[in-house]
């Protein structure tokens, strides 16, 4: 089964992918953490996507495309696989539909976490993240236990350089111009379910497998609403 997850900076998909992957057994595939990834590392996709990044643009589509295409065919991902950040513009979701067509699949769901603009402000300027597992944490609705330390794996935590509220506001900006569409492009084809992403997350994550599992099913989800 492939899931991909839509939704402005902030709307939660890094957390929420993360936990269905789990829940379904499934390889979680983010470009945003594949990309950071990159940069620490000071890679030949780091060095070339760093400036965007750090200026809140999208990284250019053939930076971007191949290495999920790549990723798609590793081994993890036979049984599908959770995106998240990825297709953000309508090319990326042509090319995702011709990888997993060459397949023989497709996307099954399109999950839009839906949250208003002032919540994703706030949720971006207090988030942190575990520097070694990326678990994601918020200083207010999602605090580690003991402060600065990941739960998960004792890592420490750190802030996104691109979490800066300027960046923020042009992250925004880019979203509502190019990944916005995708929710038609996804509502067009049958697919694409809505979630509140405003409610706590593991109420958030109840409303998320709920619908998955909907479309697993083959209940044809289809362009319905959560929350
Ligand atoms: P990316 O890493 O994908 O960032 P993003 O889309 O801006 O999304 P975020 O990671 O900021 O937010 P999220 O929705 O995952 O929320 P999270 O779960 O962390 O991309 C970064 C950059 O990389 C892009 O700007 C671009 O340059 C480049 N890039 C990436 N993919 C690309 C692509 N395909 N093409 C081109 N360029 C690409 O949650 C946020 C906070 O809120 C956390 O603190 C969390 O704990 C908290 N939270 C989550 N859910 C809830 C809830 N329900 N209630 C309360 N708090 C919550």
């Amino acid at each position: 089964m492939y899931v991909v997850f839509l939704g402005a900076p902030g709307a939660g998909k890094g957390t929420q992918a993360s936990v269905l992957a789990e829940k379904l057994g499934l390889a979680h595939i983010s470009t945003g953490d594949v990309l950071r990834d990159a940069v620490r590392r000071e890679t030949e996709l780091g060095k070339q996507a760093k400036g965007y990044m750090e200026r809140g643009e999208l990284v250019p589509d053939a930076l971007v495309v191949d290495l999920v295409v790549d990723r798609l065919s590793q081994e993890d991902a036979a049984r599908g696989a959770v995106l998240d950040g990825f297709p953000r513009n309508v090319p990326q979701a042509r090319a995702l539909d011709d990888a997993l067509k060459a397949r023989g699949a497709a996307v099954d769901i399109a999950v839009y976490l839906r949250v208003p603009e002032p919540v994703l402000i706030a949720r971006l300027a207090g988030r942190w993240e575990c520097s070694i597992c990326r678990a994601p944490y918020h200083e207010l609705t999602n605090p580690p236990r003991r402060a600065g330390v990941c739960d998960q794996c004792g890592g420490p935590l750190t802030q996104r350089a691109d979490d800066r509220p300027e960046t923020v506001k042009r992250r925004l900006q880019v979203y509502f111009e190019q990944t916005a569409p995708l929710l038609d492009y996804y509502r067009e084809r049958g697919v694409l379910a809505e979630v509140d992403g405003e409610r706590p997350i593991p109420e958030v994550a109840e409303q998320v497998l709920a619908v998955v599992r909907r479309a697993e099913a083959g209940e044809g989800s289809r362009t319905s609403r959560e929350g």
